[in-house]
């Protein structure tokens, strides 16, 4: 399938929150809230507009990844600033033909051009694994009450950078999502049905589970 892969522009924003509202939707949750956090985030200082990219098929969006600024904090008090990719949406008729992927892939590559040592993200390691991620616990960085969420991946981009200390992970307050807000942004978009899907139930697993 032949993409093209460019920055976000202006133009593109609803197009892209109802890309990312299609992928998401009655995915983890009935309805989702990942279409509000594009909206939210590209207005918030962590958020990182050099990394914003539209996957194009046929002059269509079909594909979105976005970036926030992190960091972690060692035991000495040293910060690292860091990465985190969220939301990240295919639509689901164009899920599992390497758009997903080429999207991680670009932005990877510009995150190492731009000496950022790692890339950390909550997501589901049977989607990021194969992209290089590790567990969080194989480099010592726990969350801020030291636990070591199944979900907490990372991808390590300057070798051994977190060896020899432990860190705590502090990802942007963006990401608290406050749903009567989504409920009220979600009205402008056509209706659409939440209903329950298994996948929810593996999610609820999934962010309950830890190393
Ligand atoms: C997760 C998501 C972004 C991945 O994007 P994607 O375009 O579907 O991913 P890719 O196609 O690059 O890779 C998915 C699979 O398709 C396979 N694949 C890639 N190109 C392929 C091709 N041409 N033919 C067949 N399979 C292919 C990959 O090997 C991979 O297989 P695997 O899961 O068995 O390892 C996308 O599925 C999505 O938007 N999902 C809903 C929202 C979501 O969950 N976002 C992430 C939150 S953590």
């Amino acid at each position: 399938m032949d993409i093209l892969i460019r920055p976000e522009t202006e133009n593109d924003y609803f197009e892209n929150e109802t890309v990312t509202r299609e992928a998401f939707w009655n995915l983890y949750v009935p309805g989702c809230n990942e279409h509000y956090l594009v909206y939210v985030l590209r207005k918030h200082a962590d958020y990182l507009t050099e990394f914003s990219f539209v996957a194009e098929y046929q002059n269509k969006i079909i594909g979105n990844i976005f970036y926030a600024r992190s960091h972690v904090i060692n035991e000495h008090n040293q910060r690292k600033d860091t990465l985190t990719f969220g939301p990240v949406s295919v639509l689901p008729e164009f899920q599992r033909k390497g758009v997903g992927s080429a999207m991680i892939g670009h932005t990877v590559e510009i995150a190492k051009q731009k000496n950022y040592p790692a890339i950390i993200i909550y997501g589901s390691p049977s989607n990021y694994c194969k992209h290089g991620f590790k567990s969080c616990k194989d480099y010592q960085i726990s969350t801020k009450d030291g636990r070591y969420p199944y979900s907490m991946l990372v991808l390590e981009l300057q070798k051994d950078v977190f060896q020899n200390h432990s860190w705590k992970y502090y990802d942007s307050p963006v990401y608290d999502i406050q749903d009567a807000e989504v409920e009220e942004y979600d009205k402008r978009f056509p209706p659409k049905a939440k209903e329950y899907r298994y996948t929810q139930e593996e999610f609820a697993i999934a962010i309950r589970a830890s190393l």
